[in-house]
Parts: C-alpha cells; structure tokens; sequence
C-alpha cells in the first residue's frame, strides 16, 4: 500500500484482512498443511476466524482433489439463453455460477452484474433492485462518501437476494465520448475514477460481497470490443488506464479483477502475460483472482498467462478450463503448481471479503432507504452547466409552467446492457430501439425508472400550472412554452454495451426541438439525461442547462431538487464535453467503417492524454472542460501555498461568497513539471461551507501523478525541479498559481 490519505479508505484496510501472503502465478504451492483429515463445518481448521484469509485458504486447499480444484475454476453463466437451457440446481438467475464444494464447505460463487445496482443479467428479472444513477453521475459528485455509499447500498441488496459477488467496479477510462459503456464507468481520469471505484468496491465488499474491478484493461470502447486490438506503449498505459485500476485496486482491495475482451499489444487480454502476470500480480502484488469476461477466453494456456477463472464458461468455443485443464495438470507440474495458485486466490478473496463467515440470507430490501441512497447520488452529481440570467433555480412562484419531452411524465431513461437494472415492478416503459439480429435488440432497449419528473416539479410547484407536450412536435411544444413563463425541456440520449454512438448528436430531432421552444421561450431550461457528453448547437439560446445524465431509481425528484434549489448542485464534469468531433483525437471512431468481425488495431493517438490531457496539449477550447460545474452560491479562493519535497501540498482557503448553503470542487491541477508533463489532476476536496463561510483545505498528491512511468527501469520516476501547479474549478478555470520544487526520485515499488 503506497502513502494514501484519504481516512475511510485507510480505515477500511485496517479492519479488512486482506490476501497478503502473495506468491507469484507460477511459483509452486505450499507444501500441504498439517490440516490433513479435518472434517468441514464449525470444526473444520479453516473456519478459525483468528487466521488470516491466506491461511485458511492453504488450509482448505490442502483438503481439495483436483476435481474439486477444476470444479472452482470455471463456471456457467446462470442465465437460460434458449428456452430448452436450464441453470444449474442451486443457482441463482444472473450472470455466473460457480457451484461450492459442500463436502469441504465451500459456497457456490453466485455473481450478479453490475456496478449501477443488482441487474441479475440485463435487468430480466423484476424482483426490483434499486437503481443507481450511472457511473458518471457518481464520478461527477467527486464526492468520496457517496461513491462508497452506493457501492454500500448495492452490494446489501445483492447479499439481501442471496448473491455473494457484485460484477461491479467498472474504470475503464473514457477516452472516446462515443464509447457506448461510458456511463457505467466514472470519466476520463485515472485519479478520480481509480479514487472513486475503490470506495465503490469498499462499500460492496463491507457487505461481504466480493466486487470485481473491470475491465482489465483498456476495454475503452464497444465497437470490435471482442477482437480489437490495442496498441499502447507500456508507459502511456501505466500513466493513464492502467493507473486508474491500480488506484482502485489498492484502495479498495476488490477480491477479484475481471479480465476484458479485447486484446492488447497483441493477446486478448484474458491471456496475457504482460497484463496478468507482470502488471498485475508481480508490478502490484495483485492477491486476488482474476476471472474472464463471459465468452473472452480463448485457451487452457490462459491459465499461464495469469487467468484465474473462466466465467460464462458455455459462451467460449470450449470450457478450457475444465476437461482440458484437468488434463493438463495431471500431465504438467506447471499447470499442477498454476491450478493450486488459481485455487488459493479465488479461496483467500472469498475468505477476505467474508463469504465462509457471512453468507447471504435472503432478505426483504428496505426499497426507502435505498431510494434514498440512489436519490444522494443523483443530487450530487447533476452537473448545472449553463446559467446565464440566474433563471434557476426557479422560484416556487412560477404560475405556469411547461414540461417538454424526454417522456419526463412517467421517469427517466437509464442505460442498457449487462449493468441495466430493473426496478421493483420492471420499468415504467422499455422502448425497443432495434437490432438486426435477436442479441441486439435484446441489448438495445430503454428502459425507463418509474421517477416522474413531471411529477416531482408538481410536487415542487404546488401552485403552479404545470402542462406536459411529449415533444413530438416542435411546433406544438413551442405553442406551449410560449404561453408558458417557464419551459423545461427534457433531453435524452440512451447508450448501451455492445454499440458506440455514431456521434454526439442529440438524436431523434431534438436539437431542433429544443430550438424551436428557447426561440418561444427564453425562459428555457434544458436537461439533459444522457450517457455523455453530447455537442449543444443551441445552448447560447438555453436560459439554463443541466446535465442529469442517467438518474436512477429516483431521479425524477433529484432533477426536480435542483431546478427548485431544494439541492444547490455540485456537480462537476468527469469528461470533457467537446465542441465539435473534429477535436478528439479521433473524428471516426475506430474501427467503425469496418465490417462488423474484422479485426483491427487501434493506436490511441493520445496515448497517456486522455481527455482533458489532450484538450489542453492540442490547446482545443471544449464545449465545457473536465471538471466544471456551477452552483447557485459563489466561491473565491485565496492564500496558496505549495510545499515541495517528495511530493507536492497544496494549501489554499475556499470561502463561499454568495447568499445560499454549497459545496466548493475546488481541483488541483500539475500545469507544467521539468520533464514537459502537462496537465494532470493532483487531487481535489469537496468543502460544504455555508454562506460567508472560510475553510482552509489541503490536498497532497499521490507523487506517481507527478512521475513518468519509466519503462526501462520499471519504476515511476520524478525529475527533480519547479513543478507548477494550479487550483482550479476546472482543467481549464485556474484561479491560483504557485510552483515548488520537487526532488528527483524512482517511486519504490
Ligand atoms: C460484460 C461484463 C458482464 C458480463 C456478465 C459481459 O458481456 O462485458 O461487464 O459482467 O457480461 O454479464
């Protein structure tokens, strides 16, 4: 564990016992415990609760045959795909099973997507879960509280429906703001999003749920995501993707790690060593297992490569790692020596995160509380772009108000694929959008969170005359708003795994609808719930603008919250909005002109300068930077002073000038260092302050921010010299300056 300063994460590693012992993927196993005999249950040895999970995992292999040993390594996904498919006895209906091992006690692995809340397998059951807001709206908080409260709040109801492991963790970085899975994950920087993901995964496993991270790695787009082919040098990767998973890693300690689908530098990144052996396990002592995405293994020398577990195991062209494994290790030491680590690591994260101690016990879910939970999450990371004339938040006095579009009087659209959610009573609406084979239109589909705006900015504005036109046609709707004071019109944009968008349009002509009302009404406030970033041809004609992106199981009333100022928003953008695709590094995006199945590479042209790195190194000015976000209150900052040394400090006082309660994102940025490092964000706090309030705040860095990944050397290295360092209220807003020097140093590994 490097220096980290955030407490609850601290705090968290103290009280978890972890996988510590580490031993390398292919050294051989210890030699067989003294447990030999024992019998299973409270007796059995490795039930001894005063032994560390490593130790009770050598334990418990000691017993195990190879069968047994075969039998954890692989697993189904628990989903019928036709209707003659059955599930295994004993499964639970999600996206993988791994059957225990009564006779020596083992549970089976019951694993259910996904970070966003209990999907079971693409939100096919309608036992209601809660749904959370998508990756962004968390990532857009930059609050670390409640980015470990929804993984809290998830993970319980996944344990309250009897499953012991969350496929949640989700940090690929955006580098591309078409990618179709952006909105489960949380933006386009590694120290925010590998922050964020690590007390997601703390709050799942507090639950005794095993949380993965994924996917490992640099899975940062849908299109050809089973044979694309990145190619990224080694320090690039280090300092931007791989950086992200190793934050979340270490702070949150997820039991396992979920291999992707594409390849990487040549192998598919479930097979390979560079990734699996030498990044992971042997770079960042990684304890845990590593277990495929469903359908991404391709061999039994997978195993080899690093590979712990093959999950979905019928989606492959073979189990590989079932006959042909068992195969293997009775013929070759090597396998024999892999198949025992393979077994200790799934054995000792299981005996970490509490599985043998605390099963699940099916129980009923307190659906309020966690509604409330989701709705935190919302309030928090609704993002209030654009505010002009100060038209919100809107003031309870508004006699007539109009609601346009977005299917804003029945909910909120979320987003599809394997993490889509579905709530108690299944969706209040699913639209299909089409497909052109029967997998496709199963993944593409809308589905809508029964958390009416509507109905919210009734509740909000009970004397208010609040009419709703469904947007269809612009001309109606403007006859609307123009007899209106106020309109608000509701924007969507659904994306989902599987597929990128073409681009970053609105789509179904709602640019021009949103036009067609701000031209007959400039009272118009726009809101947007999308994936991502999308371009705003008409935002100089918006009153107001904000981004809700998907919501949640309550997002209706958090979006309502904010228009009305019941929450000042505090939002601040994880991804840069673009002005214009001819900005990103890549107008087309990969590998779309291609037919569908031919392999191709891709060489992100930004390397390590995801996103906003890349605006600032091409000195592109975005539609708006990384980092943004208004509030109804104001704030100014003063008193900078940076410390150098080892790393770098940044003490600085916020104080809230303005007449109403908020919270300050104040960011710290790195603007230049000696080796030409550009922007990278150092840190950030979130500072609630009343008005006319003062805090001083400190933010240290975690110095491999300020390293260069040194391939020759294997080591983060510091060049020694001035580093000047800004605090913002985005990549591009410095409103403090200041330099320090900072020594020389190779980063101890
Ligand atoms: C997705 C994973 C998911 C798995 C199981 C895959 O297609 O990429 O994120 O956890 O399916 O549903």
């Amino acid at each position: 564990m490097r220096n980290w300063p955030f407490i609850s994460v601290l705090a968290l590693a103290l009280t978890m016992p972890g996988c510590a012992s580490v031993r390398t993927a292919l050294s051989p196993a210890p030699a067989k415990s003294a447990a030999t005999g024992a019998k299973p249950g409270a007796a059995a040895p490795w039930m001894d609760t005063a032994l560390s999970p490593d130790a009770r995992a050598e334990l418990l292999e000691a017993q195990m045959t190879l069968d047994e040993k075969i039998s954890l390594v692989h697993g189904v996904m628990a989903t019928p795909l036709t209707p003659e498919q059955t599930i295994p006895a004993g499964a639970l209906p999600g996206a993988g099973y791994v059957p225990g091992i009564p006779r020596v006690g083992i549970p089976a692995l019951k694993e259910t997507d996904a970070g966003l809340g209990v999907a079971y397998v693409m939100g096919l059951r309608r036992d209601g879960a809660t749904a959370l807001p998508s990756g962004l709206a968390t990532a857009a908080s930059w609050d670390r509280a409640v980015a470990y409260a929804g993984g809290a709040m998830i993970g319980q109801e996944a344990w309250r429906k009897g499953f012991n492991v969350m496929l949640a963790g989700g940090v690929d970085l955006e580098r591309d703001p078409r990618g179709g899975r952006n909105f489960e994950y949380l933006g386009e920087d590694p120290l925010l999003a590998g922050t964020l993901a690590g007390e997601a995964i703390s709050g799942i496993q507090a639950q005794h749920v095993v949380s993965t991270v994924k996917h490992f790695a640099l899975n940062d787009q849908e299109t050809g995501r089973q044979y694309l082919n990145v190619k990224i040098a080694p320090a690039a990767a280090h300092e931007s993707d791989l950086l992200a998973f190793e934050l979340a890693i270490e702070s949150g300690h997820p039991g396992s790690v979920m291999c992707s689908y594409n390849r990487v530098n040549g192998p598919y990144a479930c097979g390979n060593n560079w990734l699996l052996n030498k990044v992971l396990k042997t770079e960042w002592k990684y304890p845990g297992w590593v277990m495929s995405d469903w359908g991404a293994v391709h061999g039994t020398d997978a195993a080899l490569a690093g590979l712990d577990q093959e999950s979905g195991d019928q989606l492959d062209q073979e189990v590989y790692f079932g006959a042909p494994l068992l195969a293997a290790a009775k013929r070759d030491p090597v396998y024999a020596a892999r198949l025992d680590n393979m077994v200790h690591r799934v054995l000792c994260s299981m005996f970490a995160a509490g599985l043998f101690d605390h099963p699940p016990v099916k129980t009923a879910i307190d659906f309020e509380a966690d509604g409330k939970v989701a709705r935190k999450v919302a309030d928090e990371g609704i993002v209030l772009l654009s505010n002009p004339r100060n038209l919100l938040p809107l003031s309870a006095t508004a006699r007539r108000i109009a609601v346009i579009g977005g299917h804003a009087d029945i909910g909120v659209i979320s987003g599809g694929g394997s993490s889509q959610v579905a709530p108690k009573g299944g969706p209040v609406a699913t639209i299909p959008l089409g497909g052109n084979t029967p997998l496709e239109s199963f993944m593409h589909q809308a589905m809508y969170m029964p958390s009416s705006p509507l109905e919210a900015i009734r509740a909000r504005a009970p004397n208010a005359e609040v009419a709703y036109n469904n947007g269809a046609y612009p001309a109606a709707a403007a006859d609307l708003a123009r007899r209106s004071d106020v309109a608000i019109v509701f924007a969507t944009k659904w994306m989902g795994e599987g597929s990128d968008t073409p681009d970053l349009t609105l789509p179904n002509g709602q640019d021009s609808l949103i036009n067609a009302v701000a031209t007959a009404n400039p009272n118009t406030i726009v809101v947007l719930e999308t994936g991502g970033p999308v371009l705003m041809p008409w935002l100089k004609n918006a009153g107001a603008v904000i981004e809700a992106w998907f919501p949640g199981a309550r997002g209706g009333e958090a979006i309502a919250n904010v228009l009305f100022g019941a929450v000042n928003p505090s939002g601040h953008l994880p991804v840069t909005f673009p002005a214009a695709l001819s900005q990103l590094p890549d107008p087309v995006l990969k590998g779309r002109d291609l037919p569908e199945g031919r392999p191709f590479d891709v060489s992100y042209r930004e390397g390590a300068d995801v996103g906003y790195r890349w605006f600032a190194r091409r000195k592109l000015k975005p539609l708006f930077p990384f980092g943004y976000g208004l509030s109804y209150t104001s704030f100014a900052f003063g008193g900078l002073q940076v410390e150098g040394g080892k790393t770098v400090r940044a003490t600085f006082t916020v104080t809230n000038t303005g007449q109403r309660a908020g919270s300050a994102v104040p960011q710290v940025y790195l603007t230049t260092g000696p080796a030409g490092e550009g922007e990278r964000l150092l840190g950030w706090s979130r500072v609630d302050l009343a008005p006319g309030e003062t805090k001083t705040v400190t933010v240290s860095t975690d110095p491999r921010l300020l390293a260069n990944w040194n391939a020759a050397a294997q080591d983060w290295q510091i060049a020694g010299g001035r580093y000047a360092v800004a605090v913002g209220t985005s990549a591009q807003t410095p409103k403090l300056t200041s330099e320090a020097d900072v020594a020389a140093q190779a980063l101890e590994p």
